[in-house]
C-alpha cells in the first residue's frame, strides 16, 4: 500500500436513473434514497483510498435545495479530500445531468467521514492525501477546520483544543 495518494485515485463516479419507486407522490426523489447512494459511493472512495472496508463515522450537513425528479439522471462523484490517522474526509457531489445537452448541474454536496477497519474490526492507519490541483488543495486545507467542528459537535473534542477553528475568529 502506498504511503500517500492523490484525491483522484479514490474518485468514484456512479449514475442513477430516478424511477417511480425512488420518489414521493409528487415525483420527487426521497432524501433518504439520495443519502443512501451518497453513503455507498463515498464508502467506495474510502475503500479505494485505504484498501479497507470503511464505516461511516459522520455525515455533515446536507441541504436538499433542488428537487430531483422522476426520470432525471443523477451522477454521484466522490473522492477522499484528506486523510487523518484512521479516518478520511470524503467529498460527495451530486449532479443532475441534462440528457439533451449533456450539461451537469450541481444539486447537492456533503462531506462524509469514514474510518478504515481491518477484518477483525480494528481501526487501521490510512495513507496520507497529497492534493494536486488548486481545488484539491483548497479542500485539503479546509478539512482540518471541518474535522475539528464535527468532533466538537460530536463531543469528541473540547472547543479549547480546536486550534484551526480558533484561527478563523481571532
Ligand atoms: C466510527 C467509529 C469506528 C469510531 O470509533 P471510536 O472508538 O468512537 O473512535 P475514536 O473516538 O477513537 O476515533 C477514531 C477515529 O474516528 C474519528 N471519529 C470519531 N467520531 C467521529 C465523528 N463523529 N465524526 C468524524 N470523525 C469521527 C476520530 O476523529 C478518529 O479519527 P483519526 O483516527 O483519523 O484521528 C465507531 O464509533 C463506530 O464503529 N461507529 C459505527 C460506524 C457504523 O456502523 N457506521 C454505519 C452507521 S449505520
Amino acid at each position: 500500500m502506498k504511503k500517500s495518494k492523490s484525491p483522484s485515485e479514490s474518485l468514484n463516479i456512479q449514475t442513477e436513473l430516478i424511477m417511480p419507486g425512488h420518489t414521493n407522490p409528487l415525483g420527487n426523489l426521497m432524501g433518504g434514497n439520495l443519502l443512501s447512494w451518497m453513503d455507498v459511493a463515498s464508502g467506495i472512495s474510502a475503500l479505494k483510498h485505504s484498501g479497507h472496508i470503511s464505516v461511516t463515522a459522520s455525515v455533515d450537513n446536507v441541504s436538499f435545495k433542488m428537487p430531483i425528479k422522476v426520470g432525471d439522471v443523477v451522477i454521484i462523484k466522490s473522492f477522499v479530500s484528506r486523510a487523518f490517522n484512521t479516518s478520511m474526509e470524503v467529498v460527495c457531489e451530486v449532479f443532475i445531468q441534462n440528457m439533451d445537452t449533456g450539461t451537469e448541474t450541481l444539486s447537492h454536496q456533503a462531506f462524509l467521514t469514514f474510518v478504515a477497519l481491518d477484518k477483525l474490526g480494528n481501526r487501521v492507519t490510512v495513507p496520507e492525501i497529497v492534493p494536486v490541483t488548486d481545488a484539491e488543495k483548497h479542500l485539503f486545507d479546509g478539512a482540518l477546520r471541518r474535522r475539528e467542528l464535527r468532533l466538537v459537535l460530536a463531543g469528541k473534542m473540547k472547543p479549547v483544543d480546536a486550534i484551526s477553528l480558533k484561527g478563523i475568529f481571532s
